[in-house]
């Protein structure tokens, strides 16, 4: 491909929480990937990315923790930025929408198109949370979601199937401050007239062409982008609220806009140019050479963020004027986990912070895994059993083996030195010619955006030196002298290679490229080298490997899968044992409890009742008959002389044929085990209690 201009974008997280490894697999390890191939093919590109730190996602997790949003974003966006840079994803700039150049970029933005008339304003009835005093919009009100039935849909989108919702769309809409059904109450915001961009966004979606112009090549856009797009645009575009009532945010720049801000998912993509000015000014660029003109805009997102950016954010862009539309929209389905949706609430995730701080040598092994798994065109899995599996039987034993067989023998037969390729023979010639043809095909996937076959594709040069070594078998012929300049080729052959990986593998595993450069002592960045079987001179010399990637034991697999389990059990203890509190009582009603503290003098089992003791009890006042469904916590022996809470003047009831008068208190913990409630202190029985 000749040389060409892209601006790529990774969508923006929320800095409510980490990234996990769903985040990872479905737009950051891609991008990342696309971008560092296109580097080696020389492209010009600006890798865009920064924290989103807006909306109703930071604010409501505030309210959660009981601290302020600036807290919230600036944590996450600590753990999130950290993150990235020790997983070595090479955006340009990793920026914040909570900074005051967002703020006027996204400002400005807005009041381009409110001059332009580019939005209505509009007065209606909104849900409204009455006992929190707020307008629910967003995440602030949750329902079924009316296209997949999913009973957490937010009131802008369903994160289950994907769908951008209004809160109007939501079956059972309810406030997720108070979880009271809202009521409706008037209030006015300025709308973007969707349904006048139907036709252009249609023609520009499906056909790739803007003003009968080709801007894009359709076949390139994802199967599910087009169609979820299209089901968007067909069901009728209507207008959708851009402003919001809320205190966070970016306040609403025109007259009437106080106390309102902008919407999320308005301000958020004017993030991706905000953080391109920041970078354009720290860089000495002209950030608009980035954004209008003769570039491609690329948006790599998950599936939940399709309209935002294949129909909102280009309506947005195109209404505004100047500015380039994208020329792709690669979105990622979801990766589950053991099976298992990611979830942040429920804890069921593989934090991308935790791995590394686990296994910080082994950022590639995860990259390899996930690229391997990506769900690009479907909803994938990750589990630790395959991360195993993948990392043992592909990376080590034919990446791994390949080039520390290439090195070894070259240390041994040859010092290091790289010795004489000679005559070559036809199994010589195959290899070549396939070695040859795989940059190339890597290049058609990575532009086709397949990125998870590239990836088979670089790892298939390292099946063929790997096969070629195993079938050769230099470490055999070697033994006889009339082979000195067979062994010589074949070596020579294996490490341009080995030479030939360290090029092809720099886009999917950099540390890799890296180790394998260093071990060459070799380096050559531009992708156009790859495929040459001359890329170690004669008598060059390499270096004594180290092995490359070391096995992942089964105790591994074992520990992060009871890590998982055990946080998933942790929850659901927590989620079914304590129930909520009671309604409201009155001290009146709670005197009435005749409470008091008693000795237990005898118990003894109750005949054909498991459960039950049969006890009698010293109350100070008398000595009384108990039947207490306590046998199954405690033997007979281990309760007498204990010190026990007793309602008095509970009712007598017979149970089993025993008229029990009154009822000992229990307290039971999360696994539902009883224990007395005892006094901390040596008290006699008749003592009350109140
Ligand atoms: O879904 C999300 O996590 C959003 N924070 C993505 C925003 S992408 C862009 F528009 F900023
Ligand atoms: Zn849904």
């Amino acid at each position: 491909m000749s040389k060409q201009k892209f601006t790529v974008t990774a969508a923006l997280p929320y800095a409510n929480g980490p990234l996990h490894l769903g985040h990872v697999a479905g737009v950051y390890l891609p991008s990342d990937i696309f971008v560092r191939f296109l580097r080696m093919n020389h492209h010009d590109v600006a890798f865009i990315c920064g924290s989103d730190e807006n909306g109703a996602a930071i604010t409501l997790r505030a309210k959660k923790e009981g601290v302020s949003p600036q807290t919230i974003v600036d944590r996450y966006n600590a753990v999130i930025s950290q993150a990235f840079k020790d997983f070595d994803i090479s955006f340009d700039i990793f920026h914040r929408t909570s900074t005051p150049l967002h703020h006027e970029t996204a400002q400005e933005f807005f009041k381009v198109l409110d001059s332009k008339d580019q939005f209505t304003k509009e007065t209606s009835e909104q849900y409204y949370d009455e006992q929190f005093n707020q307008f629910l919009a967003d995440r602030y009100i949750t329902g079924t979601c009316p296209n997949c039935n999913s009973e957490n849909a937010y009131g802008d989108q369903c994160e289950k199937c994907g769908s951008a919702l209004s809160p109007n769309d939501l079956i059972n809409p309810k406030s997720t401050l108070s979880g009271n059904a809202p009521i409706m109450k008037e209030t006015s915001h300025w709308y973007l007239p969707m349904e006048r961009h139907e036709e252009w966004l249609k023609e520009w979606i499906k056909e790739g062409k803007l003003d009968s112009i080709q801007q894009h090549d359709p076949k390139k856009w994802r199967n599910q982008v087009i169609g979820q797009c299209m089901s968007w645009i067909d069901n009728g575009l209507r207008p959708r609220a851009m402003t919001r009532d809320l205190d966070w945010g970016v306040k609403v720049p025109v007259e009437g806009g106080d106390g309102k801000v902008l919407y999320v998912w308005l301000d958020a993509p004017i993030g991706y140019i905000s953080a391109t000015k920041q970078w354009a000014i720290d860089n000495n660029k002209n950030w608009e050479d980035y954004w209008k003109g003769d570039r491609k805009l690329v948006h790599f997102i998950g599936k939940d963020n399709i309209v935002f950016h294949a129909i909102i954010f280009p309506i947005l862009l195109k209404a505004h004027g100047d500015f380039i539309l994208p020329d792709n929209v690669p979105a990622y389905e979801f990766l589950n986990l053991e099976g298992d949706k990611f979830s942040t609430s429920r804890n069921w995730a593989v934090w991308l912070h935790e791995y590394i701080a686990d296994y910080p040598d082994k950022m590639d092994e995860l990259k390899y895994v996930l690229t391997a798994i990506a769900p690009e065109s479907k909803d994938s899995d990750f589990t630790w059993k395959e991360y195993q599996t993948r990392v043992n039987s592909e990376l080590a034993d034919i990446l791994g083996n390949f080039v520390n067989r290439a090195l070894v023998l070259t240390n041994k037969y040859y010092d290091g030195k790289v010795p004489t390729q000679g005559a070559l023979q036809e199994v010589d010639q195959n290899v070549l010619t396939e070695m040859e043809a795989i940059p190339a095909r890597i290049s058609k996937l990575v532009y086709d955006y397949k990125l998870r076959e590239a990836q088979a594709e670089a790892m298939n040069l390292a099946r063929l030196g790997n096969k070629y070594l195993a079938d050769m078998e230099p470490w055999k012929l070697v033994k006889d002298e009339a082979n000195t300049e067979r062994v010589a080729t074949i070596m020579n052959i294996a490490l341009q290679i080995t030479a030939n990986l360290s090029i092809v593998l720099q886009p999917f595993l950099p540390a890799t490229a890296v180790k394998l450069g260093t071990f060459l002592n070799f380096e050559d960045n531009n992708w156009e080298a790859a495929g040459k079987s001359n890329l170690l001179p004669e008598g060059h010399q390499t270096e004594k490997p180290s092995i490359l990637f070391q096995k992942i034991e089964d105790e591994t697999v074992q520990k992060e899968v009871d890590k998982l389990n055990a946080a998933k059990e942790a929850l659901m203890l927590k989620e079914t044992s304590f129930a909520p509190q009671k309604e409201e009582t009155s001290f009146e009603d709670f005197s009435k409890m005749d409470i008091r503290l008693g000795t237990i003098l005898e118990a003894e089992k109750v005949a054909k009742a498991d459960k039950l003791l049969k006890l009698l009890v010293d109350t100070g006042i008398d000595k009384r008959t108990i039947v207490s469904g306590i046998a199954k916590h405690y033997s007979p022996e281990e309760v007498v002389g204990k010190t026990v809470t007793v309602l008095m003047n509970l009712a007598p009831r017979k149970i089993r044929g025993v008229e029990s008068q009154g009822m000992i208190l229990m307290a039971e913990d999360v696994a539902g085990n009883l224990s007395f409630v005892s006094p901390e202190k040596d008290f006699a029985a008749g003592g009350e209690v109140r």
